[in-house]
């Protein structure tokens, strides 16, 4: 059947109520959340010290489990699980013709008619459908939507909400005047998703790194990890100050303290079942479009003052924007600083620490090629110094 919305409309009155509904229900938890950890506190007697109580796995050493965490720690931490809360198929063997297919489902500009303006809400409706052109009935897809202006070479991405139903509901605050075009991608579809999950779950060691060791002229590489099947006897360098985990397998010949260094070992391989790969094809279910049923353009008008739950509304929705090629922050007060002497000004006496994975370190190469091309590298940013540490 082809994706339409024809009948869809009057649903959509339903749906924002059931959102609203929604969203009472996750503050309510937040709260017994919050007593939740008041409980343990007293329960335990520890003060603000207490063990997490992970999934327990017996085949792996991972020793996260132990780690104590404060106070401030556990409620971060549980903050972030309850974020991570993932609500996907039904059961574990889904079909793949009644998996998610981009290619049959459609969205609907909601609010099209409508005067838009800059600062209002655009709300776009997506509905999701199988191979066989069937509606999806569950939710849990991995969506991303963004609206853009390829002229103004301007963009802001817009917050999706799984209705659960099969149907999802994404929200853009307007920032640009103009022409703006809405897009939607079918990153991974709940069945992917699922397949991931228990993947993550199940094989903790999927990527692996390597260390070698090397004493005189006996030199040996060995496989390490977070996390490390239980088969082989361990160097442990879990970090005893934070508590981070690392193993590596103990070499042979050598000990552990012979370890000189860290690289990328690898993926393990053919973990998928024939079943299972249906869900990871590239220009199917990987980062596909949807299309719009009807039209995915409308024209924003300047911001013209309303009342000032408008503005506080999509305020909240709003982390910042491109416009002309420049990220606008949404949330803070930001400088712009465009050439490599106000960088070099700014950065004049202070000490930066840049923590991340891969992505700060280009950061960091960036920065640092940026800055130093007019000068010589030495007198480059004078008192100021620039450290970069990153994982993978
Ligand atoms: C690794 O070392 C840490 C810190 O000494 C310890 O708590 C943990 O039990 C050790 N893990 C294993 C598997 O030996
Ligand atoms: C909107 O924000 C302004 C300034 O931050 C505040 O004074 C006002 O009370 C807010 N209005 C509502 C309805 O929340």
């Amino acid at each position: 059947m082809r994706c339409s919305f024809f009948k869809f409309q009057i649903c959509s009155v339903i749906i924002t109520a059931l959102v609203i509904l929604v969203l009472v229900n996750n503050l309510n938890q937040v709260e017994h959340l919050d007593q939740r950890t008041d409980l343990i506190l007293s329960q335990t007697g520890q003060g603000d010290k207490f063990e997490q109580s992970h999934l327990s796995t017996k085949k792996y050493y991972c020793d996260y489990q132990q780690q104590l965490i404060s106070r401030a720690e556990h409620k971060e931490q549980q903050y972030l699980l309850q974020s991570l809360q993932w609500i996907g198929p039904p059961h574990k063997k889904i079909h793949f013709l009644k998996s998610t297919a981009a290619a049959q489902s459609c969205f609907v500009i909601l609010n099209s008619r409508n005067n838009l303006n800059v600062g209002d809400v655009m709300e776009v409706l997506v509905r999701m459908q199988d191979f066989e052109g069937n509606p999806k009935r569950y939710g849990g897809d991995y969506l991303q939507a963004k609206i853009h202006s390829p002229s103004l070479k301007a963009g802001a991405v817009g917050k999706v909400v799984d209705h659960q139903n099969g149907f999802y509901s994404v929200f853009f605050t307007l920032l640009w005047p103009g022409s703006v075009t809405v897009s939607v991608v079918l990153v991974h579809p709940s069945e992917g998703v699922q397949v991931l999950q228990h993947l993550r779950e199940d094989k903790p060691d999927r990527v692996y790194f390597k260390s070698l060791f090397r004493s005189g002229t006996i030199s040996e590489t060995t496989i390490c990890n977070v996390c490390l099947p239980k088969k082989l006897p361990l160097c442990n360098y879990t970090d005893l100050l934070t508590g981070e985990p690392w193993f590596c397998y103990k070499p042979e010949r050598l000990s552990c303290v012979n370890r000189i260094n860290h690289a990328k070992g690898g993926y393990l391989k053919n973990l998928l079942t024939f079943e299972e790969s249906l869900f990871f094809q590239s220009g199917v279910n990987i980062k596909v479009p949807i299309l719009a049923s009807g039209p995915d353009t409308v024209i924003v008008h300047p911001w013209i003052m309303k009342d000032k739950d408008v503005v506080n509304g999509s305020k909240l929705l709003s982390c910042g924007h491109y416009y002309q090629d420049t990220w606008i922050s949404g949330k803070s007060y930001k400088r712009q600083f465009n050439n490599p002497t106000d960088i070099t000004n700014c950065l004049q006496g202070k000490v930066v620490h840049l923590f991340g994975d891969s992505t700060i370190r280009q950061w960091f190469e960036y920065l640092t090629s940026f800055v130093s091309e007019p000068y010589n590298q030495s007198k480059l940013i004078p008192r100021t110094r620039l450290h970069c540490l990153f994982s993978t």
